[in-house]
């Protein structure tokens, strides 16, 4: 064992395998969407998830004072999107949005769809932990899902 530091903590939790999703909340007409893949299961019931965002992002005030939000879980054709999400302040112009309930955007194409109410906000290290109820979801069973270890795609 090594005592830690920023490369040996960011290797190790690279072994850990995830999915990938993208938050969304949506401001009047504008998306504005992040790549993710803290996100994860809280409660059954009530059903709950959390996924978590730096407090340095260039989105975070949207998702701060946000009602509603949606988390879509990427198929494994959708890297493009993962990329796109990933950048500064992305222009999302050429994204399929689906109109989901309370204003939000769902992203088409996805192997999973949630949509939810944020219910608290927890400030942690350079992290805020968002956590949400679930209000309604969809999957999809015949696609595969995108996958994320040491850094690259799977
Ligand atoms: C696969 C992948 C997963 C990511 N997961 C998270 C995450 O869980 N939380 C987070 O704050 N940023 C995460 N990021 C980084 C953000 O997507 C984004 O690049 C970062 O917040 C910097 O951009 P911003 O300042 O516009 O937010 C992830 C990036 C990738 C490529």
């Amino acid at each position: 064992m090594r005592k830690v530091n920023k490369v040996n903590f960011k290797k190790t939790l690279g072994k850990f395998t995830t999915g990938i999703t993208i938050v969304c909340v949506k401001e009047d007409d504008q998306v504005y969407g992040k790549t993710v893949n803290s996100f994860n299961s809280l409660s059954l019931d009530p059903p709950m998830v959390l996924f978590s965002l730096g407090n340095y992002s260039s989105s975070i005030k949207n998702f701060l004072s946000c009602k509603y939000l949606t988390i879509n879980i990427l198929s494994y054709g959708q890297k493009n999107i993962s990329n796109h999400f990933s950048t500064k302040n992305p222009i999302s112009k050429n994204i399929n949005f689906l109109k989901g309930k309370n204003n939000t955007a769902l992203i088409d194409g996805c192997i999973g769809n949630l949509e939810c109410k944020l219910i608290d906000k927890i400030k942690q290290g350079d992290h805020i932990i968002f956590i949400c109820k679930v209000i309604r979801v969809q999957s999809k069973d015949k696609i595969k899902p995108l996958s994320y270890f040491n850094s690259k795609y799977y």
